[in-house]
């Protein structure tokens, strides 16, 4: 019997050379695109969120795979979806955080209204490399009081050091496949 993490595993199509030579792209749309393969990814993290004191206040996305699936986990868990987003989309006052990138920066924002102090919150994104966006979403989330109980994700690159570095900071994490 195949587990959890291995049949994902096997949905996630690798693209050699993109969007730069010597990158080896992991790409999830295929598990969003067999409707059986979609159901077992969320109900992962459902079945997680769904269990004694583990269940969110809200759910946070981040900019924009963590749309698909924070929207979805969120509906299913019965609380409400926040989205943080690239810079100069969200319309409301916003708290702003700036991350280096390997080249350059960047900046992601949430309304200041999309949490309240003391809330409980899920943060999801499909992918943790450098860890970088994670951070920054932690990091707003924690301007407006908010706790970050988890941050979640489909796919952990451990060789980039991203998800020790959220882990040293204190987040607690919980990704389904690895790719060395
Ligand atoms: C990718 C991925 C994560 C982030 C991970 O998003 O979906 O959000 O990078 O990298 P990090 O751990 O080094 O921060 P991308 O910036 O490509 O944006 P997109 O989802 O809008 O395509
Ligand atoms: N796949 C998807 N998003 C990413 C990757 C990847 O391999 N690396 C950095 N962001």
């Amino acid at each position: 019997p195949l587990s959890v993490s291995e049949y994902l595993r096997q949905h996630i199509r690798t693209v050699p050379d993109w969007p730069a030579p010597g990158v080896q792209f992991r790409d999830i749309t295929p598990l969003l695109q067999d409707p059986q393969v979609f159901r077992v990814l969320i109900d992962a993290f459902v079945h997680r969120y769904m269990g004694r004191g583990m269940r969110p206040d809200v759910v946070a996305g981040l900019d924009a795979r963590g749309f698909i699936l924070g929207s979805v986990v969120a509906y299913e868990l019965g609380v409400g979806f926040v989205p943080i987003r690239k810079k100069g989309k969200l319309p409301f006052t916003t708290v702003q955080e700036t991350y280096e990138l390997e080249y350059g920066s960047a900046t992601v924002e949430l309304h200041t209204d999309a949490v309240r102090p003391g809330d409980r919150v899920l943060l999801i994104d499909d992918l943790i490399a450098t860890g970088g966006t994670m951070m920054a979403g932690k990091k707003l989330l924690e301007k407006l009081g908010a706790q970050v109980t988890e941050g979640a994700s489909i796919v952990d690159l451990p060789e980039l050091g991203g998800s020790q570095r959220l882990k040293d900071s204190g987040l607690a994490l919980f990704t389904l496949v690895d790719f060395a």
